[in-house]
């Protein structure tokens, strides 16, 4: 079926998508720790928790829906990260998947550097003391705006990514009589997703050089030949929700066969290689993540086996993983609003969000868990569809999940794992206000981001 025949997106028709719960889990009321973030757990009272302080209490507080994040959870992952990776690595904490000021002063405060790839997430880091020469800047469009910004403010690395920007980098640079620490991006012909990856001569996408037909190793010819620039390193990212890390093992071996092509042509030994993020999580039981360590011990050695091969120093290895840290840290809690049985299909649980908060059920098909958590039940497992209230049959949140048969009105559910990309690509459909962001830390809740207010909204509107 192709994407665009069904407004609610590729198997909205089916039941239960291949390979998920074909039966409900024993106990509803159990919280499978894999999908919930780390301090999240039940009260005596039935009641979920989180930092110590229940959502009963959190939705009075600050309404629904809100998407509310385990500080210490966050903290402990970003400190998991840098430890498995030691000292003669970086990680970078790939902006894109949530940032905020509070966000940016712990990734500071545990050690990480971060990667930006806007102005706007520039702009944040930046207020909120995050040293320019640990943040690296992305992009395949940056603007010349963009870019001076980022040298004048000194940004430890801008990833290059198109021959334009070679030049306009380097132009910018040399303008505001500085160098410029620079990656070169390239496209090594491997996609990865999930359990699987694949490899291709060549890459039909929009990012990076490919290494393909020369072109990388002529984009390092230029970005040497220029003065504005002092090319660091060879930027690769491979794709998203990954477990697996063979995948990292083919681009690494490319990459490095580049670092190998330019030390014998230039004399040059490059001394860094960024393999990039897309490391999965957890969203469903079904989904099996790695540890930090277990992924930096596999990228580490293959690094240094791939250079030992080409006889290369092994350089300094940068990792950017976004979805990792955050995305288990955060969930999302809504109110139901209505319950809608159909005979013999399933039953439509309508939240007071939906697909403005969380597009990626509709964007990508992509799983999600649910629970009741207000209360326990002992009632009989449902299956339900949890939609949102936007005028869309594809305004889904989670496709398939069970959920107690005595679901009523007024009851509080959750969605785990909503940490990553869901408020950062919220949006205002329907004129629906954007959630906010609650840290929540040893029984005290503050927001970090507020939810939107129609005055937001009206203000953009100039009438
Ligand atoms: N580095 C680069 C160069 C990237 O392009 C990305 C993600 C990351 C790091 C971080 O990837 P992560 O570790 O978070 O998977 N909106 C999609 C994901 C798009 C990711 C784009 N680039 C989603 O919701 O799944």
């Amino acid at each position: 079926m192709s994407r665009s025949a069904h407004p609610a997106g590729p198997r909205h028709a089916d039941v239960l998508p291949e390979g998920h719960y074909s039966a409900p889990p024993a106990d509803l009321n159990t919280l499978d720790p894999k999908v919930w973030a780390q301090t999240v757990d039940r009260g005596a009272d039935g009641v979920v928790r989180v930092g110590g302080v229940d959502v009963k209490a959190l939705a009075e507080e600050f309404g629904t829906p809100a998407y509310f994040l385990d500080e210490a959870d966050f903290r402990a992952r970003a400190r998991a990260w840098r430890t498995a990776f030691g000292q003669d690595a970086d990680v970078f904490y790939a902006g894109k998947a949530f940032l905020s000021r509070a966000v940016v002063r712990w990734l500071h405060e545990e050690g990480l550097n971060l990667d930006v790839c806007s102005g706007g997430e520039l702009a944040t880091a930046l207020s909120a003391g995050m040293p320019a020469d640990r943040i690296a800047f992305h992009g395949n469009n940056k603007s010349t705006e963009e870019i001076h910004r980022a040298v004048e403010a000194g940004v430890g690395r801008i990833v290059l990514d198109s021959f334009q920007e070679i030049v306009r980098v380097a132009h910018i640079a040399q303008e505001l009589g500085k160098r410029q620490r620079v990656q070169i991006r390239v496209t090594v012909g491997v996609e990865a997703h999930t359990h699987e990856f694949i490899a291709t001569a060549h890459e039909d996408q929009k990012f990076g050089i490919p290494l393909a037909g020369g072109q990388a190793a002529e984009a390092v010819r230029r970005a040497l030949k220029l003065d504005g620039l002092e090319l660091i390193g060879i930027h690769s990212h491979i794709g998203s929700q990954i477990f697996d890390t063979s995948g990292f093992e083919v681009a690494a071996h490319r990459v490095v066969g580049l670092l190998k092509d330019i030390r014998d042509e230039h004399g040059v030994e490059l001394p860094e290689i960024d393999l990039g993020g897309g490391l999965g999580i957890a969203y469903t039981s079904a989904d099996d993540p790695r540890e930090p360590h277990e992924i930096a011990k596999a990228l580490t050695e293959i690094v240094t086996r791939e250079c030992e091969g080409a006889r290369l120093r092994t350089p300094r290895i940068s990792v950017e993983p976004g979805r990792a840290i955050v995305g288990p840290t955060a969930f999302t809690l809504y109110e139901v609003g209505t319950i809608k049985p159909l005979d013999g299909l399933r039953t439509y649980v309508s939240v007071d969000g939906g697909m403005s908060d969380n597009i990626r059920t509709a964007l990508y098909d992509a799983e999600y868990s649910v629970a009741l958590v207000s209360r326990t039940s002992d009632a009989e497992p449902m299956l339900a569809r949890v939609v949102g209230k936007h005028c869309e049959s594809g305004d889904i949140v989670v496709k398939d999940a069970f959920l107690p048969a005595d679901l009523a009105p007024g009851d509080l559910i959750a969605v785990p794992a909503t940490g990553a990309y869901c408020r950062s690509m919220a949006s205002n459909y329907n004129h629906v206000l954007r959630p906010p962001v609650v840290a929540v830390k040893d029984g005290d809740a503050r927001v970090i981001v507020r939810r939107e207010t129609e005055e937001d909204l009206l203000r953009l509107d100039v009438g």
